[in-house]
């Protein structure tokens, strides 16, 4: 196949181009380079650096047999504070970039979709029959990719699958996690156990979770990389698909903590601290729909797991 890959000097991009390459398909890797590193683009991928909203470019690029799109904004605090960038980026920005693709001769799209559509949910497992209310500007950009997705799909344009990951994590050594600014747990605790970082802020012991902490489902980047190669697959199938991308287990963040602890043997030096605005207790996926349609079984992500992969890859930074 010839895979367009946008976002792929990001974290879940670049490691999906790379899973894509090793079952010897071609890719196209595009990316503006706004949040993503040259570095992380895998070397036997062709680059295209620019926006995936720049429609000559994408035309320019020919058809290609599916797009696996990563590329956006992805920070949901900062999109509180400008959410004008986060629509134009996030939303406009991808419609733009399907009208080329479906121009171009592309009819099927692998989308980066998010928990985040669910908002703050008090039930958990969370599964894809629940009505959806994002609680950002985020969260919402993701939700009118989809539903513009989806109607496509409905009137026969394209063939699109949405995949909702919960918190991507881990890593492999050749593309390690960093963001900048880095928003996720797993990272900022290493941070904080190597001294990078002075502290690490724990907001909230008071939620009802086991510890007072909040829970949340941790999912290895190889696993969902793995979901996106599927999802191209099962669109041969099915028009439409959206499916959440977890591991059906959550964890609280004490236990991320001992966990990272525990893999480096290293101290990590907390703070614990008020609830954050916005953050839900507990948000774990129930996998069963990805499960029946992709076949997809997470093989990677015990906690553990995830962990020492995050610090291996940590390492090479
Ligand atoms: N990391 C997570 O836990 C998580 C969870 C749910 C969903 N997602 C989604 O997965 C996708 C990838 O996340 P990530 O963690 O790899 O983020 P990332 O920031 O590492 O990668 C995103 C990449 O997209 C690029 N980009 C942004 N806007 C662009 C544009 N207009 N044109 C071209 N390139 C552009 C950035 O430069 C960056 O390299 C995002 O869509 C994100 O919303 C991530």
């Amino acid at each position: 196949m010839r895979v367009l890959v946008t976002g792929a000097a990001g974290f879940i991009g670049s490691t999906t181009a790379e899973q894509l390459l090793t079952l010897g398909h071609d890719v196209v890797a595009l990316d503006n380079l706004v949040r993503g590193r040259r570095a992380n683009v895998p070397a036997r991928a062709t680059f295209v650096e620019g926006d995936c909203g720049d429609s000559d470019l994408i035309r320019s690029l020919g058809a290609f047999d599916a797009c696996v799109h990563f590329a956006a904004r992805i920070e949901p605090a900062d999109s509180m504070a400008k959410p004008d960038i986060f629509f134009a980026n996030n939303v406009a920005q991808s419609f733009t970039m399907i009208e080329a693709l479906i121009e171009a001769g592309t009819t099927k799209v692998v989308f980066s979709s998010s928990c985040a559509v669910y908002g703050n949910q008090v039930e958990t497992p969370i599964d894809e029959e629940r009505a959806t209310s994002p609680h950002s500007p985020y969260g919402e950009s993701k939700m009118m990719v989809e539903q513009g997705l989806r109607w496509m799909a409905e009137c026969g344009r394209l063939r699109a699958a949405s995949l909702r990951y919960f918190n991507a994590a881990g890593g492999t050594l050749a593309h390690p996690e960093r963001h900048d600014p880095e928003i996720h747990l797993i990272p900022r605790a290493l941070d904080a156990a190597v001294g990078r970082r002075e502290v690490l802020s724990v907001f909230g012991t008071d939620y009802p979770t086991s510890d007072g902490t909040c829970v949340r489902d941790y999912v290895h980047v190889s696993d969902l990389a793995d979901a996106h190669v599927r999802a191209i697959h099962a669109l041969d199938q099915h028009s439409q698909l959206t499916l959440n991308l977890g591991t059906g287990t959550g964890s609280s963040i004490l236990q991320v903590i001992d966990s990272v602890q525990r893999v480096t043997g290293l101290e990590v030096p907390t703070r614990l601290g008020e609830r954050r605005p916005g953050d839900p207790a507990e948000a774990v996926a129930s996998n069963q729909r990805a499960r029946e349609l992709l076949g997809w079984r997470p093989q990677k992500s015990l906690l553990d797991d995830i962990v020492a992969d995050a610090w291996s890859s940590y390492q090479t930074l």
